[in-house]
């Protein structure tokens, strides 16, 4: 049996991974559209993670006898001022994110729903590592600034980005 407040926010978060994968994939198509082909590769990359986030928490919803619900899907932005813009557009967005998954830590805390709050300490640490890269790119971004070359390069790098390898909980 889920705690009727954790499944309705369980579902708000699926929502929300939903909404980071289609952000993601836009910023990708952006990206293409620049003739930044490793940056796209990357954010689509980013965009499949996000994917697989919703899917382990339909998963959960659904192991724990509630019902995953999917909503409307918000349109994202399509056109950023530069790569800098977007990526600063992730880092805030993946903001958002850690702290909507540490609302739903505290939920289930006070709820004292244990299953839910061990659920959820994968995203925890997932959170750190998101935007520790993210900062990372925007960091060198900075460094970049006009330089073409730079640019290339840094695209060039980002291009290499491989897919996490799956997780038990995503299966
Ligand atoms: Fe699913 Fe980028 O957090």
């Amino acid at each position: 049996m889920i705690n009727e407040k954790i499944e309705k926010a369980l579902n708000a978060q699926l929502n929300k991974e939903f909404f980071s994968s289609y952000l993601y994939l836009s910023m990708s198509s952006y990206f293409e559209s620049k003739n930044l082909t490793g940056m796209s590769a990357w954010m689509k990359i980013q965009a499949n993670e996000e994917h697989l986030h919703a899917m382990k928490f339909y998963a959960y919803i659904i192991q724990k006898g509630g019902r995953a619900i999917l909503g409307a899907i918000e349109a994202p932005a399509n056109n950023w001022k530069s790569a800098l813009d977007a990526f600063e557009e992730t880092y805030t967005h993946e903001k958002f994110i850690t702290a909507s998954i540490d609302g739903l830590v505290n939920l289930s805390l006070e709820v004292k729903d244990h299953a839910t709050n061990n659920f959820l300490q994968w995203f925890v640490t997932e959170q750190v590592e998101e935007e520790a890269n993210v900062t990372k790119i925007i960091d060198d971004l900075k460094m970049i600034g006009e330089n073409s070359y730079g640019i290339f390069m840094l695209d060039r790098e980002l291009g290499t980005r491989q897919p996490a390898p799956p997780t038990p909980a995503a299966a």
